[in-house]
């Protein structure tokens, strides 16, 4: 039943009330209704002129200009592409709005493109008036109880239902299954609904009610429905327009002009709501005085006044207001009125076609007007259908001028000279009134000549489009659960991250008293931080992070660098030690020739950012090689050794190595001279590592037990013990296994530049095979190792990046994607980011608390210098590492200062540190 405010047609039991005053004569009578009637005459110019108007604010609603206020809304759904046919599968359908004060629910089979096609079950509900003008709840409750009394009565497996929510009013939607409606529109006022998520609002009742676990897949607008349920045909169907009770549209847009999406691929479906059009210039000349009326006695006065002159709804009252008037005015029914003709909402949208349509005879237009407790002569009857065919016929023009404004906006944003498009209509006043929808397509013919539109009646009354969309939805959702599957054992949890810190704590303690351990704490024989003091010029070498750097250090009151990078080429890093050394060397001449330092001596510091054992400040013994570097022959010799033999083989040069440098301690030096309270050094680039100043008292192997000395920790193995194992996920399993120093640097290849993007490419692999992303094709460029640098994992998590610029960095790398799938590579990277931060946090965590037991303070404040591209490129690295260390240190104030000038100054300085002891020796 459709309603405004009253009830329906009562059966004349009322009493007539008559004009007092006299008859208007015959031809006063003609024309007072000529007059009534020409009011709802609308020229084509002024068809034209909503059309141009309705243009105008779609396309400010599109560019998202707030003001002047669009008369329009333009709201995106998320439905991206119209059906492919394939979808497949059983679904429920809730229809809430589209008919007046009915509810309908629908079991939807799918069958795919070659399957035969299954009627939909369905039942209609009957909404109570105080329901519709209730609580929220109350309609909510009342949605779900259709629900289960419709699914009861089904014979059909009812386990994991999925659900599809056609909701008829205008939201605001979010996501597929998140919408909030602005505001309530045809008759609809429940209390507590308006800015609430009313997906969020089914769902609360589908649970209060019980009777059946409902998933609520996806929400989408009935125009959407009636587009998405269109046979596919021979042109695309990219148009819904519904005509029910209410009247709305919607169309596939082009991404790039939805400013509010921020993306610039592919089409998006946009639902118009162009009921709530209202441009003064355009429709103030053809309001009616009867619209004023009906809206002044709506539930929404001022809103929606469009969709007063359209929908179902209103069409009824617009017809009853004309009569009454005539009534008054003793032009119709002898002057005479009844109570059921002045009450609101007592002539229905299917009395007004039946009257309407030519073909009805004179008696059933008699009946209907008797039934209203009228009685009606001969010429009434005529005149009562001239009247219903004028408002009618005003409903389908106006309607068409709006339609002809979708198709122009579809034809610019297309920039097509003519445009072919399949429209899908829906809604009973298109599918049961032919005359209105034969007006509706003449007027867009003449309206917009340049656009060649076939109308498709909807299917299963927009119910399959629904399902359709559900079964993308229930996809999409499918999908995401298998990725938060696959990305769940990178969500490390506080418990996990403690124990980590706890068994760091254990190896650190192990490997200083020179038992066996994963953390090797090497001794760097560097006993104390510069103090200022120190003055000359220095060479400075730099090997092992992603440049190879020669450098010229001066040291005086400040410290002034010049530097050359070098690269090494993958062939010298992996091919023979004397090869490797020898280039070094060649690379130094250079640097000193470029630098006018030809054949001044000058002294030397080594950084060599790989494990060595040191047997003093200018000896190293090379354990093992890591990140990428395998020369021959190196393991288990001395590097300054190697280095000199090097020069020695280069006979012009002379050079004076005085001291060996880990990255580590270098940047702690660097920094430690701007901060004496830096005691630690972290490095998280192309490898990871840690040192900090340990109590000598502490290091076995090194004699002495007062004072302190840097130990180089390598805790880039820890865990090459198996104490990592029940963190490390099959990924972390592939890296290591496809990397060239399988089961060694365990922890380093969970947290450093060189790894997260092989991480990240390992399980994207995984989503593609699991059917996730890419559409489950095999990409062969993801076969490809190593294709993402530390640098593009710090550009893709940006935060001032948008999604399409996430896309475009992935399809510079040659992977073609949606964005969706844009979006979930984001998700990867980020929790495998996330999970690395938190580790390296967690170490940081062991190591100053280890300072603070050892000099039993309460408190510690303490800095920590750090390097390495990972760490200074990451947009969220280093304050996630900070939090964690706060969250698990929470006795010690941690600063972390982040070294500007690389480890090679700090070599300079250790060197120098060097030179002014052995000065002072030799004093
Ligand atoms: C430094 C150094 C490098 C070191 C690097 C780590 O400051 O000068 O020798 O290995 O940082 O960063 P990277 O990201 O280059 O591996
Ligand atoms: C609503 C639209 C809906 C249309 C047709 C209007 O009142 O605002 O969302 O599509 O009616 O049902
Ligand atoms: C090396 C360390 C170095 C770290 C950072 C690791 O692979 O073993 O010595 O400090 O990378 O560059």
């Amino acid at each position: 039943m459709d309603s405004i405010g009253s009830s329906g047609l009562r059966q004349g039991e009322e009493a007539l009330s008559c004009s007092e005053e006299g008859l208007p004569g015959p031809s006063d009578s003609s024309e007072l209704v000529q007059e009534c009637l020409q009011q709802f005459k609308v020229t084509r110019a002024q068809l034209q002129q909503i059309q141009a108007s309705l243009l105008g604010s779609m396309e400010q609603a599109l560019r998202g200009q707030p003001s002047p206020a669009p008369a329009v809304r333009m709201l995106p759904t998320y439905v991206g592409s119209t059906p492919h046919g394939t979808e497949q599968g059983d679904f429920v359908v809730l229809e809430l709005g589209a008919t007046g004060a009915s509810l309908r629910v629908l079991w939807v089979t799918l069958t795919g493109i070659e399957g035969h096609r299954v009627e939909p079950r369905s039942q209609k509900f009957v909404i109570p008036q105080e329901v519709m003008l209730g609580a929220g709840q109350q309609l909510f409750d009342f949605a779900a109880h259709c629900l289960s009394e419709f699914l009861d009565a089904q014979p059909v497996n009812k386990q994991g239902l999925q659900l599809g929510f056609s909701f008829s009013f205008p939201c605001h939607q979010t996501g597929l299954d998140r919408s909030t409606l602005i505001s309530w529109t045809k008759g609809f006022r429940c209390s507590g609904v308006e800015g609430q998520d009313v997906v969020q609002l089914l769902r609360d009742a589908i649970r209060r009610q019980g009777a059946y676990s409902i998933d609520v897949v996806a929400v989408v607008n009935d125009t959407v429905g009636t587009m998405m349920g269109c046979e596919p045909g021979v042109r695309p169907c990219e148009v819904g327009l519904v005509v029910d009770t209410g009247t709305n549209a919607c169309y596939m847009e082009e991404a790039r002009h939805v400013a509010v999406l921020d993306e610039d691929r592919g089409r998006v479906c946009v639902s118009v709501e162009w009921g709530s059009f209202s441009d003064d210039g355009a429709l103030g000349p053809v309001l009616t005085t009867f619209d004023h009326t009906l809206d002044h006695e709506s539930l929404n006065p001022g809103a929606q006044r469009f969709e007063k002159m359209i929908g179902g709804l209103y069409l009824g009252e617009l017809v009853r207001l004309v009569l009454a008037h005539l009534a008054r005015c003793g032009v119709l029914f002898g002057g005479c009125t009844s109570p059921a003709l002045l009450s609101q909402g007592s002539i229905l949208l299917e009395h007004v076609a039946e009257m309407e349509d030519p073909s009805t005879g004179a008696a059933r237009v008699h009946a209907i007007l008797q039934d209203l407790g009228l009685s009606p002569g001969a010429s009434d009857v005529e005149l009562v259908q001239h009247v219903c065919a004028a408002v009618c016929t005003r409903a389908a023009q106006l309607c068409a001028a709006a339609l002809a404004a979708v198709l122009s906006c579809l034809q610019h944003s297309r920039e097509q000279q003519t445009l072919q498009v399949a429209v899908a209509t829906g809604g009973r006043v298109c599918e049961r009134h032919p005359r209105f929808c034969s007006v509706l397509q003449g007027t867009v013919m003449l309206l917009a000549p340049e656009c060649d539109v076939s109308f498709i009646p909807s299917v299963d009354g927009g119910g399959r489009g629904v399902a359709m969309v559900t079964a993308v939805a229930a996809r999409l959702a499918a999908h995401r659960r298998l990725l938060e599957q696959t990305l769940a054992p990178f969500r490390l949890n506080h418990d996990q991250l403690a124990a980590v810190q706890a068994q760091m704590r254990k190896a650190m303690a192990k490997g200083l008293r020179g038992e066996a351990s994963s953390l090797r704490m090497l001794p760097t024989f560097v006993r104390a931080t510069p103090d200022g003091s120190e003055r000359g010029d220095f060479l400075a070498l730099d090997l092992g992070g992603t440049n190879f750097r020669v450098l010229l250090v001066r040291v005086t009151t400040g410290v002034q660098i010049t530097s050359e990078i070098y690269s090494i080429p993958e062939t010298v890093a992996q091919g023979s030690g004397q090869q490797l050394f020898d280039h070094i060397v060649d690379c130094i001449v250079d640097f000193q020739q470029k630098q006018g330092l030809s054949g001044q001596s000058l002294p030397l510091g080594f950084t060599f950012s790989f494990p060595c054992r040191q047997l003093g400040l200018d000896q190293g013994i090379l354990l093992n090689w890591t990140k990428g570097f395998k020369a021959s022959d190196c393991e288990g010799q001395d590097v300054v050794s190697l280095l000199r033999e090097a020069i020695t083989r280069r006979q012009a040069v002379e050079l004076n190595v005085v001291a060996i440098v880990n990255d580590t301690v270098g940047t702690m030096m660097s920094c430690g001279y701007e901060d004496p309270r830096c005691e630690i050094g972290l490095i998280v680039g192309t490898g990871t590592n840690a040192c900090y100043m340990e109590e000598l008292r502490n290091v076995a192997g090194v004699p002495g037990d007062s004072g302190r000395m840097c130990i180089n920790m390598e805790w880039g193995a820890f865990g090459d013990d198996g104490s990592l194992a029940m963190l490390s996920t099959r990924f972390d399993a592939s890296v290591d296994q496809a990397s060239i120093n399988p089961g060694k640097q365990r922890f380093e290849k969970m947290i450093s530049g060189m790894y997260l993007g092989e991480i990240v490419r390992h399980i994207l692999l995984h989503l593609t095979s699991l059917g996730v992303l890419f559409r489950g094709q095999q990409i062969q460029r993801l076969q490809t190792r190593d294709i993402f640098k530390t640098k593009f994992l710090s550009e893709i998590e940006s935060d001032s990046l948008a999604l399409r610029q996430v896309r475009a960095i992935l399809e510079d790398l040659g992977l073609p994607l949606t964005s969706d799938d844009a979006l979930m590579v984001l998700e990867v990277c980020q929790a495998v980011s996330q999970r690395a931060a938190q580790l390296c946090g967690a170490g940081v965590a062991a190591v100053v608390e280890k300072i603070r037991e050892n000099r039993g303070l309460e408190e510690l404040a303490v800095s920590v210098g750090v390097d390495g591209t990972l760490y200074k490129l990451h947009p969220h690295f280093s304050s996630l590492v900070a939090a964690t260390v706060r969250e698990l240190a929470p006795r010690c104030v941690v600063t972390f200062l982040q070294s500007e000038d690389g480890s090679g100054k700090g070599a300079a300085l250790v060197t120098a540190v060097a030179c002014r002891l052995a000065q002072l020796t030799r004093v």
